[in-house]
């Protein structure tokens, strides 16, 4: 991952670089901005600020910079993003055929993903709610969850039922609290998800907890029952992070926002 976003980073500046003189709108994300505010300078901004909080160097954001929230609207709902996240999956694919993964085929195979942004997208949300420059409002958010709009991430349903068909059990370690239990599935369900082994959500005892330590607890009790995990895919830092962790982790892209 951490390779593949230096290969771009540099790719990114030579075009910058080449296409500077001819063009005052040229963006590796969209040609044009809507309003023209955004110029060269604070593309570069916006893209190293994006940057850097994929590869976990800034941590904790509360909201995106106003300066770029236009920026990574743009990111968010390009083909750039859509694309960063296949390729993100392809990796995953690699990873499962390769010679390393032998599955012992003992029902104890395990798999993690996240379902915020990683399964189905709260980005319908996001676009009236400021795109991650307005602090997070879980009861607006909450509001929204219960109305199971979120659609599917497309590229992450093609992968989860590939996973689920190599025989591995899927397990799905969401923040989103309890009471959102029966939302959540008929959502999950209408969007083409089904067949997961257990569905993790925080309840009142885990409210004390951050996430990243809810959902370490978590997987130690998949441990605990003998699962090995072979994989996490997530959006949040969080959700791979921790301890014990799985064999390999995958981050899929998200810059609206940060769950500590
Ligand atoms: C680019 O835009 C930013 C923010 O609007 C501004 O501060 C900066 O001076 C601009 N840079 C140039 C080179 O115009
Ligand atoms: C959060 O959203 C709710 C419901 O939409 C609203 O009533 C409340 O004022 C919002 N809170 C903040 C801090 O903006």
């Amino acid at each position: 991952m951490e390779k593949l976003i230096l290969f771009s980073l540099i790719i990114s500046n030579i075009f910058i670089g080449l296409t500077l003189a001819s063009s005052n709108h040229w963006s590796i994300l969209s040609p044009k901005f809507k309003n023209g505010l955004i110029n060269d300078s604070l593309k570069r901004y916006c893209e190293s600020w994006r940057i850097n909080v994929e590869v976990k160097n800034i941590m904790g954001f509360e909201v995106v910079p106003q300066e770029c929230v236009e920026y990574i609207q743009q990111y968010m709902t390009s083909s750039q993003y859509k694309a960063d996240s296949e390729m993100a999956l392809e990796e995953v694919k690699l990873y499962l055929s390769g010679s390393c993964t032998t599955l012992e085929n003992d029902g104890k195979d395990a798999w993690i993903f996240d379902v915020d942004d990683t399964l189905i997208s709260t980005i319908p949300y996001y676009k009236r709610h400021g795109f991650g420059g307005e602090k997070r409002n879980t009861t607006s958010l909450e509001t929204w969850m219960k109305k199971r709009k979120a659609p599917a991430l497309k590229h992450t349903l093609n992968i989860f039922h590939d996973i689920k068909d190599k025989g591995l059990k899927i397990f799905l370690i969401s923040s989103r609290s309890e009471s959102l239990r029966s939302h959540t599935v008929d959502n999950l369900v209408s969007v083409g998800y089904h067949g997961w082994t257990k569905l993790s959500l925080r309840g009142l005892e885990d409210e004390q907890l951050d996430a990243k330590e809810y959902k370490s607890k978590t997987r130690q009790r998949l441990v605990d029952e003998g699962y090995r995990i072979w994989g996490i895919v997530g959006d949040q830092w969080s959700s791979l992070e921790g301890y014990p962790s799985a064999k390999r982790t995958f981050k899929l892209p998200n810059s609206i926002y940060y769950l500590s």
